[in-house]
């Protein structure tokens, strides 16, 4: 049975060894006391996670890490002009985070989120929260109260609702080494924002550290067949009206086509009587970040066959959001490839 729950309430079944659901800036969150190995497994459970994918703890902020973490200089920095923030660090843990939660790494993956709820739920613990996304292992990250209930209401105590997340896509990963900060995973905090703040971005991958499995294909997947289209631009027209037939054809009639919004006008007078999900008319890639999730959940057979999703634009957000739709998708189109 699953109810919304208030802080206290939250905060006495997280100590219980229960899941909840929680906000953050991001996503929502599936919570357990990350100290607690019994309550970390039944994140596992809850959401048909594999052991070997490390769980990110939550923490209000730097001055709680030093409890749990060694912390380098350029960490520090990090954790300076991010945090609180949708920016995640793997730091050696010494041992002080229980094995389960990081997969048997030596590195764990730490956050502060940038949410009152979430701030206000960690200051009601004496431990840090094991959070992932609150999505069944594979699926798109609720961004809402209710897509979270739908997918794990049945495995947690209830959930703190905070309302829809203010980004919308997940943090971004990050390890720090002598080379620079590496990014692991595109997300909240954009490449463009690293480099503006002063820090050199290290192209290699950072040698010691285990993937991070959220970076695999097959992540995100809506419910309704996704095809996402890179380097596609105005004049490709003939390509999409191909596109359009091909995937009616064997999917049937109901697609949509989603875009995250500097092309809309165009793409409107090209198809002016088909389905078009336009996430930020004025091209604004955050409010096209914030939709994207909640947008594909609404997508659903019978009602929607398919999605044709064409590329943001590969800066700021629209790096991570094009990341998400990649992964997603069924099938991934990427025209320049093909011409010679
Ligand atoms: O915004 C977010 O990061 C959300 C909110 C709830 O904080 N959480 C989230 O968690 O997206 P999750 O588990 O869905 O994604 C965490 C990513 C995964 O790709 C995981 O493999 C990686 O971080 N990760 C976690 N711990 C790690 C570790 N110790 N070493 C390497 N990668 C790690
Ligand atoms: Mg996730």
């Amino acid at each position: 049975m699953s109810q919304t729950l208030n802080l206290k309430q939250a905060a006495q079944a997280l100590a219980a060894g229960e899941l909840i659901l929680f906000p953050t800036e991001t996503v929502y969150g599936l919570a357990a006391n990350a100290l607690d190995p019994i309550a970390v497994a039944r994140i596992f459970e809850a959401k048909g996670r594999p052991r070997f994918n490390p769980i990110i703890c939550h923490l209000s902020d730097g001055d709680a890490l030093k409890r749990y973490a060694t912390i380098d200089p350029l960490s520090a920095e990090l954790i300076e002009a991010f945090w609180p923030g949708p920016l995640t660090l793997l730091l050696p843990h010494g041992g002080r985070i229980p094995s389960i939660a990081t997969a048997g790494s030596a590195l764990a993956a730490f956050r502060a989120p940038d949410h009152r709820l979430a701030q206000e739920l960690l200051a009601l613990c004496s431990f840090p929260l094991a959070a992932p996304s609150a999505n069944l292992s594979g699926k798109r990250s609720p961004t809402d109260a209710a897509m979270a209930l739908e997918q794990l209401g049945a495995a947690v105590a209830g959930v703190l609702d905070g309302g829809p997340c203010r980004i919308g896509l997940e943090s971004t990963v990050v390890q720090t080494t002598g080379s620079g900060v590496h990014i692991l995973r595109e997300g909240g905090i954009s490449r463009e924002a690293l480099l503006s703040a002063g820090f050199v971005i290290a192209e290699t991958s950072p040698g010691d550290a285990p993937p991070a499995p959220g970076r695999l294909s097959n992540h995100y997947a809506p419910e309704a067949a996704l095809v996402f289209i890179e380097g596609w631009d105005e004049t490709k027209a003939a390509m999409l009206r191909e596109l359009l037939a091909e995937e009616t054809s064997r999917r049937g009639p109901r697609g949509v086509i989603l875009s995250p919004g500097p092309i809309a006008g165009w793409l409107r007078e090209l198809l002016p009587d088909y389905p078009l999900l336009i996430l930020s008319p004025e091209g604004d890639l955050r409010i096209a970040a914030a939709e994207l999730f909640r947008t594909l959940d609404r997508q659903r057979p019978p009602e929607t066959g398919f999605i044709i999703a064409i590329a943001a634009p590969e800066r700021d957000l629209g790096r991570a959001i094009n990341d998400r739709l990649r992964r997603g998708a069924a099938v991934h189109i990427v025209p320049d490839a093909h011409s010679d």
